[in-house]
């Protein structure tokens, strides 16, 4: 698979770590960075992840903050993604069974490593469960459409 990861300066390390683990199971890695443990902006690795992921260059895509909450947030205003943070890997499968999250998010200053490596596993091995939860999927998508500005004229 071909994903794309994405961090702020407080989860570098484990999205460092992220992408060895996706490269050793052969996935193919595009890393938006940041490169360093050098204090930086959260926002713009959301959305660079999240236009990956939405224009169809990568299949899926992981960002890492400090919560994971903010870079989630960032990655979520490109329309067409679903990010979701995940604490655990029953939280992780059912984002992905439920609401075919197609961006996960990770809090680096709260998950130990090991723990988050299952968790990207246990996403990247489920698959969308469709039927009730695709409808519900799409009004997700009719909200977007609903907020997203009118061109001029
Ligand atoms: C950086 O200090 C921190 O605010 C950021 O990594 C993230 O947790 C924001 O949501």
């Amino acid at each position: 698979m071909r994903i794309a990861v994405g961090s702020d300066h407080a989860a570098f390390e484990l999205k460092e770590a992220i992408e060895a683990h996706l490269k050793d199971q052969g996935h193919e890695v595009v890393d938006v960075g940041t490169h360093s443990l050098e204090s930086t902006d959260y926002p713009s690795y959301g959305e660079a992840v999240g236009k990956l992921v939405a224009s169809g260059q990568v299949e899926r895509g992981i960002v890492c903050c400090g919560t994971g909450v903010g870079i989630s947030i960032a990655a979520n205003k490109v329309p067409g993604v679903r990010a979701a943070v995940c604490w655990n890997t029953e939280v992780a499968r059912l984002t992905r069974l439920h609401n075919d999250a197609n961006v996960l998010a990770l809090a680096g200053r709260f998950i130990a490593v090991p723990h988050a490596l299952m968790i990207v596993d246990a996403w990247l091995q489920t698959e969308f469960e469709g039927g009730r939860h695709a409808r519900r999927v799409s009004l997700i998508a009719e909200i977007e459409a609903r907020h997203q500005p009118k061109a001029d004229g």
